[in-house]
């Protein structure tokens, strides 16, 4: 076992069982942290929803779901594993609204050692929490109490200080654990590890080495069956705010002073707080066809696309351009942050073919995970031919042994053993919002792009008006 857990017992709350957040990250991490033994052998999952189900009932349900092909699960699902999981599972239906449903849960409730997942609609929160503490479910009187709550956290600043406000009234900031699965990924995780304990590149990563950074997460796919989420959402909020800043957050802070919650959150958060908003550099784009994806406005003006230019307001990145973009059905699936390095006026190789290619270090998020950087290399032969090659960490040799374990697993470890340093604070999230609001505020009518294109050719002219270009994203390294 990699970790140590302490290995108390406990129970696992989740308000929402049956919702797609369960099915498709939940019940297949918890399925895996059993099978890894990571739960303590006295450990309940109860499950709560609307819809009637007995214990049985649930049991069969989730053995459905483990079976499900959009499940991530490539590997088979063990039976005896399946069984040791089951002998955990309890379920109570009930109406989230409703306070006879916390006089069951307290009944029900025998461990001192608690953990509530919200896994429904943020509307419902406050019932929830009002509820809890009505019953006295959110005390920590003899054992701990932690609530782990999903993005967003708001739709905008105002309504996420008032969430986080709503919070802080029913719990400290130490039980609240608000999730950004990207930062419970081992690929940004390992961009602390790849800059803090190696130190032969870290004093290249400022304005007097790196001539810009990209940061694109693009999808080969559409909204597919959440058009009701999504339509209300869009690109920016849904990954820009949190995912894609956190990236940039991770691949630009400082050196913690420790590796500690409170000293990475810390330089954390002083990066997305010096992120200057530029609403005349960014540009919103739909895919041909989104609004006649089932449950989009016929006349919606959500965004699938977006892309941005900012900098970071401090010493270490003055004036090193940072362009973001992020879309649905573009022409590759790919999660990356690149740091294009400048290039020497002096290089010796520089006029060569490719030899004023520049080096690019590129954290690879998805697919083919690694850290790599783009060099320049002598051809075998005679004379000097240049060829860009790569050169590589990858982290997935065998797709079939589990060496990456998935974030939610990570996430759910981690409020287990009570570390939030891969969770979300107040501050920051709202740092996150204060960013995006303003380019929220400008979108007006999303420019229609091609699906299987890059996007919108505006998005291209955002990058070549400042004379450069938008990388595409190479399959040439970390191949399975
Ligand atoms: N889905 C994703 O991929 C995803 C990704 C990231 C974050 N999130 C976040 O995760 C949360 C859940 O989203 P989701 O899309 O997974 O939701 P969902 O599929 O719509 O499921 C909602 C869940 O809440 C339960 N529920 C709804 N109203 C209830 C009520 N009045 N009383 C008791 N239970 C009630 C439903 O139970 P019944 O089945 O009995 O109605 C269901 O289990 C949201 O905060 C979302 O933003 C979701």
């Amino acid at each position: 076992m990699i970790y140590s857990i302490p290995m108390e017992s406990f129970a696992l709350v989740i308000f929402g069982i049956t919702s797609n957040l369960a099915q498709i990250k939940l019940i297949p991490a918890l399925y895996d942290m059993e099978e890894k033994n990571l739960l303590p052998a006295d450990m309940t999952i109860l499950g709560i929803a609307r819809r009637e189900m007995s214990d049985q009932t649930l049991k069969e349900y989730v053995h459905k779901v483990l079976h499900l092909e959009n499940v991530h699960h490539q590997h088979e699902i063990k039976e005896d594993i399946f069984s040791k999981l089951c002998k955990r599972l309890k379920y109570l239906s009930g109406e989230i609204q409703d306070p006879a449903l916390y006089k069951k849960l307290q009944n029900y409730l025998k461990h001192d050692n608690r953990i509530y997942y919200l896994a429904t609609y943020p509307d419902l929160y406050h019932y929830i929490f009002e509820n809890l503490q009505k019953y006295k479910l959110n005390l920590q009187n003899s054992g701990w109490v932690r609530l782990m709550i999903e993005k967003p956290i708001g739709s905008d600043l105002p309504s996420a200080k008032a969430l986080n406000q709503l919070l802080l009234k029913y719990f400290t900031e130490d039980q609240i654990y608000r999730l950004d699965h990207y930062l419970g990924k081992e690929t940004l995780q390992n961009i602390l590890t790849f800059r803090f304990a190696n130190d032969i590149f870290e004093p290249l990563v400022n304005k007097d080495f790196v001539d810009h950074i990209q940061i694109t997460a693009t999808e080969d796919f559409g909204i597919g069956r959440r058009g009701g989420y999504y339509d209300q959402v869009g690109s920016l909020k849904d990954v820009g705010q949190n995912h894609q800043l956190q990236m940039l957050a991770f691949a630009t802070m400082d050196a913690p002073s420790r590796f500690t919650n409170e000293a990475v959150t810390k330089e954390r958060i002083k990066i997305l707080k010096s992120l200057v908003p530029m609403p005349n550099k960014v540009v919103f784009g739909q895919y041909e066809g989104y609004n006649k994806e089932p449950n989009v406005d016929s006349n919606s003006t959500t965004d699938t696309y977006y892309a941005l230019k900012t900098f970071i307001k401090n010493d270490r990145f003055k004036d090193v351009p940072i362009y973001i973009r992020a879309g649905k059905k573009l022409k590759q699936y790919v999660t990356e942050i690149s740091l294009v390095f400048k290039n020497p006026v002096n290089r010796l190789f520089k006029n060569l073919k490719s030899g004023d290619e520049p080096n690019i270090l590129v954290y690879r998020i998805q697919p083919n995970e690694g850290v790599v950087l783009k060099i320049l290399t002598k051809l075998p032969g005679h004379g000097v031919k240049l060829q860009p090659e790569y050169m590589q960490y990858c982290y997935r040799i065998d797709p079939h042994t589990h060496f990456v374990p998935d974030p939610y697993e990570r996430l759910l470890v981690d409020t287990i053993r009570g570390d939030q340093t891969f969770f979300n604070d107040a501050q920051e999230v709202e740092a996150q919002w204060a960013f995006t609001d303003p380019l929220s505020k400008v979108r007006g009518k999303p420019i229609i792009y091609k699906v299987g294109s890059w996007g919108p050719k505006e998005a291209d002219q955002l990058i070549e008006a400042d004379g450069r270009k938008w990388l595409e994203p190479s399959m040439e390294f970390c191949r399975i």
